[in-house]
């Protein structure tokens, strides 16, 4: 095969060149691709081959993490693309870093020969065979529609917007017949529980619906899944692990609708208020809780990002100064006392709290049981909430420890900045108890 390029023999089998040569060309061709499929090595477990050897055009999965739904479908993405010549094919995840991850592994899947092109800051990649994968993320669903979609992969799609799919996606498979498969574990019972029931009801040739657990994946060690089965409510587990649609999502926090009470409020003359302040550090946003003391009632939340640290303290030490001047409490882990120093400068009253992972998970345990208790209210603040929602237990896979977090690419500034000013509710009642 020496010195012929795959590339050339692409070209002129579109081209519609029949001569001797190029015939020749195309059997060779032929031949490669036979040898590119075997150097593809992949090798499914006896779960994703059942999903990956379905001839359903709409295919739901619901596994458990790390149940190997990722790459059984990267695997099933570079196939389809490498058999069908043209195609556009669509890998969406609900944020950029997890449409990253698809997207390295896929390069890794694929034998360099194979790739044309990579666009690296549009995330697509192109093949000998014209065939394109584009990586998206969800975030901005708007940004999804456009032309027609050959194939398609939405991965945690629990945590993709129903819109991502109705509006955008759907539509954009229609018009070629394109076919999906969509992935996720499971959370609550949104639309991706109930595309999950329709597929599980139809099982035909439309739509198809697989389920299986992480222990379904033979190449996760089984002390890992009992090590979490030990440390995680037992909910968690069986929504993480055993990949079971619970009725309410399970997660950190439990019972947040709950607590969604009541509206913003403008200071009052004789209110009590802290604030929890999460300071932005590099790519995330700053984020300042007011709460009234007495009732706990989230008052306000101030949210933004790309300021510098003057700025920050400005519009922090105003809103103090707004709310009666509120005391306020920072996570203050490696900012250190300049910062602390710079707002007390400004005749307020400030607190750090130092983040150790002992702390941070008394900080977050308060939180859970304030929220669980009902012992919070905050007003229906979209940012705040939709953080609570994914909050996440992360299980160290070398030590026994349990961390919490928000998933990668998620933030959790409102969460800290809330559970802050929870922590100094309590503090501040307690002290005033104690004076009288
Ligand atoms: N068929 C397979 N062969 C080898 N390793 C696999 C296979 N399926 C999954 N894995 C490995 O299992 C781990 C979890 O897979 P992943 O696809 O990321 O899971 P999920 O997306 O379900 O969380 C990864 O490290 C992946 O490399
Ligand atoms: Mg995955």
């Amino acid at each position: 095969m020496a010195g012929i390029r795959v590339e050339d023999i692409a070209k002129s089998i579109l081209s519609g060149e029949t001569d001797d040569k190029i015939l020749s060309q195309l059997a060779q061709s032929r031949r490669q691709q036979k040898v590119f499929k075997l150097e593809i090595r992949f090798n499914p477990h006896e779960m994703q081959r059942a999903f990956l050897e379905s001839p359903s055009r709409f295919r739901i999965v619901c596994a458990g993490r790390r149940g190997g739904k990722t790459m059984g479908c990267v695997a099933d993405e570079v196939r389809f693309a490498w058999e069908h010549p043209k195609s556009r094919c669509f890998w969406v995840a609900p944020v950029y870093q997890q449409t990253m991850r698809a997207f390295r592994m896929m390069v890794d899947f694929l034998p360099p020969k194979v790739i044309t092109r990579i666009e690296r800051t549009d995330r697509r990649l192109w093949l000998v065979n014209e065939a394109m994968i584009e990586f998206r993320s969800a975030t901005d669903y708007e940004n999804l529609r456009g032309e027609g979609i050959d194939f398609l992969v939405i991965d945690e799609a629990a945590y993709v917007a129903r819109e991502a799919w109705e509006a955008s996606l759907r539509p954009a498979l229609a018009d070629r017949m394109g076919r999906a498969v969509i992935i996720s574990t499971p959370r609550g019972r949104g639309w991706f529980y109930e595309l999950w029931q329709r597929g599980a009801a139809r099982n035909d040739l439309f739509m198809a619906s697989f389920r299986f657990p992480t222990s379904a994946n033979p190449y996760i060690p089984r002390e890992e899944i009992e090590q979490a089965r030990e440390t995680l409510p037992a909910d968690v587990f069986q929504q993480e692990f055993e990949a079971c649609f619970l009725e309410e999502s399970a997660g950190v926090f439990r019972g947040i609708d709950k607590c969604i009470k009541g509206e913003i409020e403008y200071p009052s003359p004789d209110g009590n208020y802290v604030i929890g302040l999460d300071l932005a550090r590099t790519t995330d946003y700053t984020v300042a809780v007011v709460m009234e003391t007495g009732r706990k009632h989230v008052v306000y939340m101030d949210r933004f990002t790309k300021c510098d640290w003057q700025t920050q303290i400005e519009r922090v030490a105003a809103l103090s100064r707004r709310y009666n001047n509120a005391l306020i409490l920072m996570d203050s882990t490696g900012v250190g006392d300049p910062i602390l120093s710079e707002i007390d400068a400004r005749g307020l009253e400030v607190e750090g709290y130092t983040f150790t992972n002992q702390s941070k998970r008394a900080l977050i345990e308060g939180l859970v049981l304030a929220i669980e208790k009902g012992g919070i209210t905050y007003p229906h603040m979209e940012a705040l909430i939709s953080e609570l929602r994914v909050y996440e237990y992360e299980i160290s896979t070398t030590s026994n420890a349990v961390h919490y977090s928000a998933p990668s690419g998620f933030n959790d500034d409102c969460v800290i900045a809330l559970a802050l000013a929870t922590y100094q509710s309590d503090n501040t009642w307690v002290r005033e108890r104690v004076k009288r």
